[in-house]
């Protein structure tokens, strides 16, 4: 399934799909990856492994959402995509582009979902006094940071935690999970029944 990346910055949880692709049994293919960022780090890691790349810059249309997504659908629709998986894209997608890749568009979060949606994740869990934190894989519907889930992973808070050693923490676990995730979606296991997503041959 041609698959694309949407990022905005460092591009790890893209690193991790792109090292999980290179095995010819994966059953996404990374056709592009694309930043609405010019300077995301990503990009550069994307273009080492060989990959095709595309900037549409989210900043040249000036708040006109519908202008820069039809940017965007241009530039997939030219590269043949049919999937894409959101790593650290920070732009919130309108209702009709959602709509278009319904069941084709996945997501990864930094919490576990549904708490915690939007940013600062890991400052409001530690803040919260939570002793598990984690990160969430979903399909992605009109909310900001809802939609069926696919896969979760939790982790401890540790009492002398910082935002940045539990950011780090759980991304070891959206590096693990996400790849996973995508390839369920990729190989037509996941079907989704009233709101929740069901993967084939997975226990809910
Ligand atoms: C990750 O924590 C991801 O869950 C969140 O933004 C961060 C992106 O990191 N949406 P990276 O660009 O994948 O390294």
């Amino acid at each position: 399934t041609r698959t694309a990346i949407l990022i905005s910055g460092r591009g790890s949880n893209m690193a991790a799909l792109l090292a999980a692709a290179r095995d010819p049994a994966y059953p996404a293919e990374i056709a592009l990856v694309l930043s609405n960022r010019a300077d995301a780090a990503g990009l550069a890691r994307a273009a080492e492994a060989g990959v095709p790349t595309a900037v549409v810059e989210s900043r040249g249309f000036r708040g006109d959402r519908a202008g820069f997504e039809a940017a965007v659908q241009g530039v997939l629709a030219a590269h043949g995509i049919a999937l894409i998986a959101l790593a650290g894209f920070m732009r919130v997608l309108t209702p009709g582009f959602v709509e278009h890749w319904a069941g084709r568009l996945v997501n990864i979060h930094p919490s576990l979902l549904p708490s915690f949606p939007g940013l600062d994740t890991h400052e409001r869990a530690i803040a919260a006094g939570l002793r598990l934190h984690g990160c969430t894989v979903h399909l992605v519907s009109a909310g900001v940071d809802e939609g069926p889930i696919l896969a979760q992973a939790a982790v401890p808070v540790l009492p002398d935690d910082t935002a940045a050693s539990l950011a780090a923490r759980v991304l070891e676990q959206e590096h693990r999970i996400y790849p996973a995730a995508l390839a369920w979606l990729a190989a037509g296991r996941v079907r989704v029944a009233a709101g929740r997503a069901v993967v084939e041959g997975i226990p809910p």
